[in-house]
């Protein structure tokens, strides 16, 4: 029985992994059903570096959506070395391009064509800085000799303040913060500078990775962090900064895949991220700087117009866990807190 509800303007995802083919026919409506627009990472198995190639994947989700579905995919250019930038110009002014994302080569899943030496891309970050293009960074550093836990701070230090002080003008993203630091940079940093926060990271720390046995669905990178970094991000996400909002990283893995010797990195959680979120925000008692977080800071960072459409939640007396997402033969865990879920979206966006 539901106890209460909230509506509030429909909200943008401004991280998701759509992936391609039966997958992204699978899990588009969770994310296109809720969410008004979303920033599509572009981490195909054939990453997406050209305007050619972006304009392909556009035509392939827009074809994938359920029928009447009012929902925008704003593509990000995968950064390499190599980027042709009289291409991604071009990109850029025929709309197809909404932003550049930065992987470490190496870094998590399908990166190896990322940025091995940071200076290279120079060039291109002087582009971007004169286009006013946001740059999303995935902020760790590929070191075998920094421990996992440490990989943000440590990028922090050798490569985002540098960045920050060579492009004092260039919007910067450090997508998915995970640590007190990622929170304080964010925080303190002169010139646009913002963080994407997932979920997961505001649900879990690194005990839920091994709770009574090792747990891949708790496996993502960042890797979540000690408990003092989750309650950094929950103070972050709620505080009311408009440098912080919403990025679910939603990033479905089939679960043989997960639950394997070698599993992949990435938590579904496009079909309770809303909710989520929502809950995180009343625990906190700041239900009312979720409409901030979720619909209003992202889309000022990335010089949008808010969504006019509204959605509702509501909160019901029993906690419920979501059920997987069958695909073929397989299937997609879905996202649920611990302890599971009290809110759920109960109204599919309308206009307001
Ligand atoms: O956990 C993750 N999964 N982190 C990433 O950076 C990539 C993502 C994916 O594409 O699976
Ligand atoms: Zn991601």
């Amino acid at each position: 029985m539901s106890t209460s509800t909230l509506i509030i303007r429909r909200p943008d995802d401004w991280h998701v992994h759509l992936r391609d083919d039966a997958l992204l026919g699978a899990v588009l409506d969770a994310t296109a059903s809720v969410f008004a627009r979303a920033v599509v990472m572009p981490n195909l198995r054939l990453p997406i570096t050209t305007t050619g190639a972006a304009l392909a994947y556009r035509a392939r989700i827009q074809a994938a959506l359920v029928p009447g579905r009012r929902f925008t995919p704003l593509l990000a250019c995968y950064l390499t070395e190599a980027i042709d930038l009289s291409d991604f110009r071009a990109g850029v002014r025929d709309g197809v391009f909404s932003a550049v994302k930065y992987y470490p080569a190496g870094a998590t899943t399908n990166s190896d064509a990322g940025v091995a030496e940071f200076k290279r891309v120079y060039p291109a970050l002087e582009a971007l800085q004169t286009l006013g293009i946001p740059l999303l960074v995935h902020g760790e550093v590929v070191d075998d000799h920094v421990d996992i836990f440490d990989r943000e701070a440590v990028f922090i230090d050798r490569v985002l303040a540098p960045l920050r002080r060579d492009f004092p003008a260039l919007k910067l993203v450090l997508e998915h913060v995970t640590t007190v630091e990622g929170v304080a940079f964010v925080t303190d940093a002169s010139g646009p500078t913002a963080a994407t926060i997932t979920p997961h990271h505001l649900m879990l720390n690194r005990n839920a990775i091994f709770e009574r046995g090792l747990r891949p669905h708790a496996y993502c990178l960042p890797v979540v962090k000690r408990e003092r970094h989750r309650l950094a991000l929950r103070a972050a996400a709620t505080s009311g900064n408009p440098r912080f909002f919403l990025g679910t990283d939603s990033a479905p893995h089939l679960r043989r895949l997960k639950e394997h010797a070698c599993g992949c990195a990435g938590i579904f959680n496009a079909p309770t991220a809303l909710a989520c979120y929502t809950q995180v925000f009343d625990e906190e008692q700041k239900l009312d700087k979720l409409e901030g977080f979720a619909a209003l800071h992202g889309a000022a960072f990335y010089g949008l117009a808010a969504n006019t459409e509204a959605i509702e939640l509501a909160k019901s007396n029993a906690s419920h866990t979501a059920p997987d997402l069958a695909i073929g033969p397989d299937a997609i865990r879905v996202f649920t807190p611990p302890g599971g879920l009290r809110w759920q979206v109960s109204k599919l966006p309308c206009a307001s």
